[in-house]
This record gives structure tokens, C-alpha cells and sequence, in this order.
């Protein structure tokens, strides 16, 4: 069975949403690793690589079912930010536009009957339930610890420590 049109559709603008996504978290580690933020850069720079491995689950999966990928141009990343906490917001309201995105997939594949698709959308799902809970805890972190200005130094000390997987 051939992916619909209107899947079709919904996967090339999320292949969109993955790479942009890829390229705001690299804008966002660049002024992180500007600002001495090493901790910080480095999990932006990991969660760079997994939105695009993110972009290309959903490329490998189009391609595996013979539909018309579209690589997208991309929009320029916001690159100038006021604090860590400001990154880490804007990364927040990111991933949740995301999730927003994957559900609305996921149900009109329901609403089709497109079971093959769906499950690659449940895959989806349980990431994005990880990165939001990651992404709360991170924030939760930094809220504390922007409250002095040596404090968002130590965390960052910390951070860079931190097993990413
Ligand atoms: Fe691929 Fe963080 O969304």
C-alpha cells in the first residue's frame, strides 16, 4: 500500500521540523561554546546530531516505502540569546511544538488506518515524551541555578559530565 498523498505530506513537513530543529540546537551550542558554556555546548551539540537522526528515521522510512522525499531549504536560526535559561526556554517551547506536530501525524494515520505509519509516529512519541522530560529537568536546573552568577558556571561544570545518550 502507497502512502497517501496527505502523509506524504505531513512527513516531508516533518523532516522540515526535524532538520530545523538540528540547526537551532547547533545555533544554540555555537552561543553556548561562545559564551564559555562548554557543558551546555556539548548537550546542545548531541541533541543536534539526534534531530537529525530524527530527520533521517523519517527519510529512510519515505524511502523505504517508495514515496517522494522533499529536502527542505531551511530557515536561519535565531543565533544571538541573553542567558542560558532563555536557550533552554526557546529549546522547550521547540520540543513541544514537535510533539504537537508528531500527534497530529499520528492521528490522522489513525483516522486512515495507516498502521505501518502510525508506528513509526509511536516511536516518535516515547522520544519525544524522553526529550520533554529531559528538557523539564534541565530547566528546572538552570531556573535554580540562574539565581546567582557563579551558579549557572557550576551547573555547567556538571553538565558537561552528564552520559548523553
Ligand atoms: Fe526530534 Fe526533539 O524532536
Amino acid at each position: 500500500m502507497d502512502l497517501s498523498k496527505k502523509t506524504e505530506e505531513l512527513l516531508n513537513k516533518q523532516i522540515k521540523i526535524e532538520a530545523e530543529a538540528s540547526q537551532t540546537y547547533l545555533a544554540m551550542a555555537c552561543w553556548a561554546s561562545n559564551n564559555s558554556f562548554e557543558g551546555f555546548a556539548k548537550f546542545l551539540y548531541h541533541h543536534a546530531e539526534e534531530e537529525r537522526e530524527h530527520m533521517f528515521k523519517i527519510i529512510n522510512y519515505m524511502n523505504d516505502r517508495y514515496a517522494d522525499v522533499i529536502i527542505p531549504e531551511l530557515s536561519k536560526p535565531e543565533r544571538k540569546f541573553g542567558s542560558v535559561l532563555e536557550v533552554f526556554q526557546k529549546a522547550m517551547d521547540s520540543e513541544r511544538a514537535v510533539t504537537k506536530s508528531i500527534l497530529d501525524i499520528n492521528s490522522h494515520c489513525q483516522e486512515l488506518g495507516d498502521e505501518f505509519t502510525a508506528t513509526l509516529m509511536d516511536w516518535f512519541i516515547e522520544e519525544q515524551l524522553e526529550e520533554e522530560v529531559l528538557m523539564q529537568k534541565m530547566l528546572k536546573k538552570i531556573e535554580a541555578y540562574s539565581k546567582s552568577e557563579l551558579g549557572i558556571y557550576i551547573l555547567d561544570k556538571q553538565v558537561k559530565k552528564m552520559e548523553l545518550k
